[in-house]
């Protein structure tokens, strides 16, 4: 592995901890504004401060955030689809060199395994690995659950370990029961995603559970954006990440925060 492609990975992975807290705001992509992500940009800013990474489109990244940023960014670069088609007829909508240009820490694409059109994503994956190893930018493979799909350790595993054997860099997924058991089999790190929005706690106890069976971390979304208090959540889910911090603390620990950030108005 070349010293830009370990170097790229250094700033999505931390090398103090070997975990990372990759926030999420892609998904307009294919939900449109969806609720917390009407105004990307405001929804990030307070956050950023407090993610490893911040894994977005070019579309919101060009327009939304500030080219100032020290924020590592996974640029997600699948597309094509939207809430209204067919979610797993997505196919690459960022030339490499443009992700380049961008300065990416990595790039991001879904894959769709049990899905008609699992052969386009997975073929997809092959040739971004091709691509960004050809410029030392590492790929994350989105592990997407279709509607029919069983969102458990056999399903979850599979999907991981095929996209580990394309050569993705890391796989982001979803947790499950018998999460170890994904973990053990994906010979790449693991990154979850945070899924629907759960209480504040549920959520917390889903990133440590996932942290003990293996993971190197989250890189979470509507968790974060759409609660309550999202700076709040983000340094509590940082805590469980970074610290292994357990939930009942964390959620002390958010509920504090945002009493005083509500205190303050920040
Ligand atoms: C949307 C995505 C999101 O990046 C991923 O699902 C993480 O977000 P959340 O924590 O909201 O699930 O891939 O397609």
């Amino acid at each position: 592995m070349d010293w830009g492609m370990k170097n790229r990975l250094s700033r999505i992975i931390k090398p103090d901890t070997g975990r990372t807290v990759m926030l999420a705001i892609d998904h307009g992509y294919f939900l449109g504004p969806t609720s917390g992500l009407e105004e990307p940009g405001k929804t990030a800013e307070p956050l950023l401060p407090h993610a490893d990474t911040l894994m977005l489109t070019r579309g919101v990244l060009r327009s939304c955030i500030c080219p100032e940023t020290d924020a590592p960014i996974v640029l997600r670069v699948s597309g094509g689809t939207s809430i209204l088609g067919n979610l797993a007829d997505e196919g690459r909508t960022v030339a490499i060199e443009d992700a380049v240009r961008l300065n990416v820490a990595g790039v991001a694409l879904s894959i769709f395994v049990g899905s008609e059109l699992e052969k386009q994503t997975l073929l997809g994956l092959a040739e971004l690995v091709d691509l960004g190893g050809s410029r030392g930018i590492p790929v994350i493979a989105v592990t997407a659950v279709g509607k029919e799909m069983a969102r458990d350790a056999r399903y979850l595993g599979l999907a991981c370990r095929i996209a580990a054997e394309l050569g993705a860099n890391i796989v982001k997924t979803y947790y499950c029961e018998d999460f170890k058991k994904v973990v053990r089999n994906c010979p790449v790190p693991i990154v979850i995603a945070g899924g629907k929005k759960v209480e504040e706690k549920e959520a917390l106890d889903i990133a440590y559970r996932a942290v003990s069976d293996g993971a190197v971390g989250v890189d979470m979304g509507r968790n974060i954006f759409q609660s309550t208090h999202p700076v709040a959540m983000i340094q509590a889910v940082r805590e469980v990440v970074h610290n292994n911090m357990t939930p009942d603390k964390a959620f002390d620990l958010f509920n504090t925060l945002a009493g005083e950030q509500a205190a303050t108005g920040t």
